[in-house]
């Protein structure tokens, strides 16, 4: 019989694949030839941090292995610890609460303002008790919070700000600052929904050297000789081997991000400007859709802003001409588009949160292991975020390619039109 040659299986690729198109493939392979040195010994991790640091403008930036997990990195690194309180927002996901309680702290909800679905300062102010150490604006659906009064409570009250720009990557406010350089750290999310990502993986950002080197440490297992600017722990081979040797002069976790991730975020952060343009692109034709639709409306962005458009957020009134939430997305979808999430339930809402508070337990058989947060909702009460969560529709922008995105504005613009013919004949 003859050996036939066999033909290398065809790799298909899906309609997502137009994001990693660039150097990812080149820079896997240069670890994968490497002989995959870890995130602890190789390069691409720092490499990817440089590029990262210098695009947003800031000192330094520490990787680390989810958005989860930064934020963590920073509320430790601010010294956030049982007995503290640190405002989120009520409307984000339910990880921003997950993060204080995993510092040992009590998460505390602020309101939203209704226009730009973003954490409301006024109502921060109200939530500050003197047990507040840190306050966590979230930048959601990629517009950056009201920095300049958040910055000012901050001063005023002497605490930390952690931006959670986990949706907002090169938004800016009204001053051209981007988002997450602005607080005293900003903290990324690297999972596959986001405008950069390397599968899972975050990133954090900051211009304070102790911040960094803490953030470091406490996601690198603590090793005594990581740095705020080198994550590198194996410096010297007869040190390290030496059973004298002592490694570890901080508390830590295990955060790291591997090095093959690191190789995607370095090909993702090299074209930053056109991931982020193409989410732009669709949200400019979404909001084209919307103009003179009077019970769909967008997020606000404030004169002057730049809003990133992670997804492209809008509060759905349909009320106003008698369509329902869910009517409205199953004609969105038969009409072409490919579908519309809602916000997440309100964090306070999540039953985990909600065991927490009323039985002091992190699992559902499993009693006491959080019995120290008991009652830690006690008069929670965010009235905007409770309206505004049911109403809220996200519309996706992850399109690539212009005749998809047109796909998507089409749906919009035509199921609007189905409805208000449904009305006008309704009330003829
Ligand atoms: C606003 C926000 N914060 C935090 C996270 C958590 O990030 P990750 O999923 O990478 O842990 C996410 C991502 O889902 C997010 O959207």
């Amino acid at each position: 019989m003859k050996n036939k040659k066999q033909k290398p299986e065809e790799i298909k690729k899906t309609a997502n694949a137009w994001r990693f198109s660039g150097n990812e493939v080149k820079y896997v392979t240069e670890v994968l030839n490497s002989g995959f040195g870890s995130s602890t010994s190789g390069n691409m991790n720092q490499r990817f941090e440089a590029a990262f640091s210098k695009r947003f403008g800031t000192k330094f930036a520490v990787t680390s292995n989810s958005g989860t997990s930064t934020l963590h990195q920073a509320l430790m690194a601010f010294g956030v610890g049982p007995g503290d309180e640190v405002i989120v927002p009520a409307l984000t996901v339910v990880m921003c609460g997950y993060a204080v309680i995993h510092a040992g702290a009590k998460p505390v909800f602020a309101d939203v303002d209704p226009d730009t679905f973003l954490i409301d300062p006024k109502d921060i102010e109200r939530k500050i008790t003197k047990n507040t150490k840190a306050i966590m604006p979230v930048h959601l659906y990629g517009l950056v919070c009201d920095m300049d009064a958040i910055m000012k409570i901050a001063k005023k009250h002497n605490l930390y700000v952690l931006e959670d720009c986990a949706q907002c990557f090169l938004g800016t406010d009204h001053k051209g600052r981007i988002g997450g350089a602005i607080g005293h750290v900003g903290s990324f999310s690297l999972e596959n929904s986001k405008h950069l990502s390397t599968g899972d993986g975050g990133i954090l950002t900051t211009n304070e050297e102790i911040l960094a080197e803490r953030m470091r440490k406490f996601g690198g297992m603590g090793f005594k000789n990581i740095k705020a600017m080198n994550g590198q722990v194996r410096k010297n081979k007869d040190t390290f081997q030496d059973p004298k040797y002592l490694r570890h002069d901080t508390f830590g976790f295990n955060y790291r991000l591997p090095e093959v991730a690191a190789a995607v975020g370095l090909a993702q952060v090299e074209k930053i400007n056109f991931l982020v343009k193409k989410r732009q692109q669709i949200s400019a034709k979404y909001l084209k859709a919307l103009k003179d639709c009077s019970w769909i409306i967008p997020q606000k962005t404030p004169k002057g802003y730049v809003n990133s458009y992670y997804t492209f957020a809008a509060r759905f009134e349909g009320e106003k001409i008698g369509v329902d939430w869910y009517e409205f997305r199953k004609k969105f979808m038969e009409l072409g588009g490919d579908g519309i999430y809602a916000a997440w339930q309100l964090v306070y809402n999540e039953p985990i949160m909600r065991l927490i508070d009323e039985k002091g337990q992190f699992f559902q058989d499993l009693p006491n292991q959080a019995k120290h947060f008991k009652g830690y909702l006690k008069g929670v009460s965010c009235p905007v975020a409770e309206k505004l969560q049911p109403k809220i529709m996200q519309f996706t922008a992850n399109q690539g390619i212009e005749t998809d995105m047109n796909k998507q504005m089409n749906a919009l613009k035509n199921a609007i039109k189905f409805f208000e013919k449904q009305y006008a004949e309704k009330n003829k």
